[in-house]
């Protein structure tokens, strides 16, 4: 039985019941759940004795032109899928009681956060570290998972707990695909029957970058041009950006050394933005 929790009162009077000793893991989520989620619900499982799921769409992170409003929030659908998974407790808060009226202070981490994303979406991982924190001040989870799939934000919240000394483990879940390579988002249900038929070029054009480094080129211009190359297969998908950086500073490289590389791309297929990413290397 998934214990929902509605309010940080509730949150901090079952938290206060766990006893000493017992790992709290913790998987923060917008809700929407697929089989993406459910797999860190399960590397949750593995980590942690007790497992807390948080569902909250978080305003901070969305900018003015971005869909918020229309973000899915199939609520009910999401606490069955946590109370199969035996997810045992669900924060599921207000906007309202996460920031409260005159709320006016923020988290910024400022490299990690500049590139990729953070350049195209400004304010976003202020947004997100701004909430994590909180949730983990709430939560005070032991170990908390992350997915992936947003290759970025893991390295930016990493950065976080690092620099703020937040004591939790940060664990990062694979990324979880369809059949033909699309991986799972809760955006996917956006797309038209077309533009979700083009959307596996997405992870082709990784693959192909993968497998041209593979084959000897570490230059990094050449690579991303042939990661575009691949998504100008199809007139329905708009390149945001395909760019190979550091795996972990995510900084510019001119080849692709030892350290190996994190390939990501953004690309909308209509009015849906779409993300995908492979990390390559590192050899030796
Ligand atoms: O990845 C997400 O779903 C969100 O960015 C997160 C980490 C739950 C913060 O709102």
């Amino acid at each position: 039985m998934t214990l929902v929790l509605r309010d940080k009162a509730s949150l901090r009077a079952w938290r206060a019941k766990v006893t000493e000793g017992t790992r709290l893991g913790f998987v923060p989520t917008m809700g929407a759940l697929h089989e993406g989620h459910m797999s860190l619900m399960a590397r949750a499982r593995e980590a942690a004795d007790l497992v807390i799921a948080s569902i909250f769409v978080n305003p901070l992170q969305f900018g003015p032109n971005e869909d918020l409003s229309r973000y899915p929030r199939p609520i009910e659908a999401d606490i069955d899928k946590l109370e199969a998974a035996g997810v045992d407790a669900l924060f599921l808060p207000s906007v309202e009681d996460m920031y409260p009226q005159g709320a006016s202070t923020l988290v910024e981490e400022t490299l990690v956060s500049g590139p990729l994303c953070g350049a195209v979406r400004p304010g976003h991982f202020r947004g997100v570290t701004t909430v994590v924190l909180k949730l983990f001040n709430l939560v005070q989870p032991h170990v908390a998972v992350f997915g992936q799939k947003d290759a970025q934000q893991c390295a930016v919240i990493e950065r976080m707990v690092r620099d703020l000394d937040v004591p939790v483990e940060i664990l990062r879940g694979p990324i979880v695909r369809e059949a033909d390579g699309l991986a799972l988002s809760s955006r996917n249900v956006y797309l038209s029957a077309e533009d979700r038929a083009a959307a596996p070029l997405l992870h082709k054009s990784l693959e192909a970058v993968a497998e041209a480094y593979a084959a000897g080129e570490h230059d990094t211009e050449k690579l991303a041009q042939i990661g575009l190359s691949v998504l100008a297969r199809s007139e329905r998908i708009k390149a945001q950006y395909w760019e190979v950086r550091d795996p972990e500073s995510l900084g510019a490289i001119a080849t692709v050394g030892m350290r190996g590389a994190l390939l990501a791309v953004a690309a909308y297929l209509g009015t849906t933005r779409l993300i995908d990413n492979l990390v390559i290397g590192p050899e030796g």
